[in-house]
């Protein structure tokens, strides 16, 4: 990461400011910009904050499309890890920029690069890993830029909740085992699309030893799974599902793949926040949806279809916090200090560690694209 920069307006300044005379400010520093700017908005992000994006989308779709345009800066409304990753895929002569450091992301925080250098020595101990059968490592998109570095010195590949599915097919074609980061719910969901038994899927606990297994199990496991999930996809019960299609007769279930296994055999359909948007945009007029992802995605769905019934999956609020860390205010402090030429914020991921990313990155996008 670069070091830190002094910002020529603190973000004090900011935090007493009317919400229109913020969103003027964002407007104002823009047009000073130019095109030398392009601010990016993830889906689950705000309604206050995504009315300033030029681009929508998901992370990996963001990170691509910021890459394309001409921007100097790239302001990322979304996590720390993807910023990282629109760092790594963009341009030389890009800066990124987090306009909230605490943006985090409570999944991809649960595997660090320690952690899964000490599971690799001590499966490679007990020869699960240099042994006879073949073990690649797979990291979801969300996770730092060391583990995607990781996966790229070992042979392995970045996947998004889109192409899991695509690239576990590949993987499980050419290796015995796979050992899947951070997210055990995504992994477990697409493991069991092609058929591998539960007790196939063992869950590597970081905090114990031989990640709570015992050798027999590792060296019979086809999916090693990380023991890290979503705490907001995780809120979502299979009572809800029944629940819902009690109270709504004739209501579809579609829920994103960080969800529990649970909830995913429950549901009528699953997917990533594209497929999500995609299955709503192209459903019939007076079609019902109970979602099961971020409310922030579901409330603009529902607005935006009002010929439709669109329903969060659960009562209480399936917020992601850390995605609200981005703020009105702490954009226009981002993007002020930008038009005064501070870069504030800067994501930067180290050389070495970006090109061996880039090399896991490469890997999913010849595997999946084109
Ligand atoms: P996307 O890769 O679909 O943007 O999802 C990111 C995420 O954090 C989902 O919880
Ligand atoms: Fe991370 Fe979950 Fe938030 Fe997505 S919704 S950024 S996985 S905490």
């Amino acid at each position: 990461m670069s070091e830190a920069v002094t910002a020529r307006r603190p973000i004090e300044t900011y935090l007493a400011m009317h919400d229109e005379e913020i969103a003027e400010r964002v407007e104002a520093a823009r047009e000073e910009l130019g095109s030398r700017v392009v601010i990016l908005g993830h889906h689950y992000q705000r309604d206050d904050v995504i009315r300033h994006a030029d681009l929508n989308g998901d992370s990996y779709q963001l990170s691509v499309l910021a890459s394309r345009t001409d921007a100097q800066y790239i302001v990322f409304c979304g996590v720390h890890f993807m910023a990282e990753s629109a760092d790594v895929l963009g341009r030389e002569d890009q800066q990124v920029i987090l306009p909230d450091m605490g943006a985090g992301c409570s999944m991809a925080d649960m595997a660090n690069i320690d952690q899964v250098e000490e599971a690799w020595d001590q499966l490679t101990d007990i020869g699960v890993v240099g042994g006879k059968s073949t073990v690649a490592p797979i990291t979801y998109m969300n996770s730092t830029a060391a583990i995607k570095a990781f996966c790229g010195r070992n042979e392995g590949v970045v996947c998004t909740s889109s192409n899991a599915t695509k690239l576990f097919e590949s993987y499980l074609k050419n290796y015995d085992k796979m050992f899947f980061f951070p997210d055990q719910h995504l992994g477990r969901n697409t493991g069991a699309k092609f058929g591998i038994p539960l007790d196939k899927m063992v869950v590597w606990d970081p905090h114990q030893d031989l990640g709570g297994n015992t050798e027999e199990a590792l060296h019979d496991a086809k999916l090693i799974l990380w023991r890290g999930h979503c705490s907001v996809h995780g809120r979502f019960k299979d009572w809800h599902v029944d629940k819902i299609r009690e109270d709504v007769p004739g209501i579809k279930v579609l829920v994103h793949p960080e969800c529990t296994y649970e909830v995913v055999q429950k549901s009528d359909l699953n997917g990533s926040t594209s497929y999500i948007i995609k299955t709503v945009e192209e459903s019939p007029s007076g079609s019902k949806w109970a979602i099961g992802t971020e409310v922030n995605l579901v409330n603009r769905l529902a607005t935006r279809f009002p010929d439709k019934e669109i329903h969060l999956l659960a009562p209480d609020l399936c917020m992601c916090a850390t995605m609200y860390r981005i703020s009105p205010q702490s954009l226009a402090w981002a993007m002020e200090n930008l038009a005064e030429g501070v870069v504030v914020n800067e994501i930067s991921v180290e050389p070495e560690t970006s090109e061996l990313a880039n090399v896991a990155l490469g890997r999913m996008i010849s595997m999946t694209e084109g």
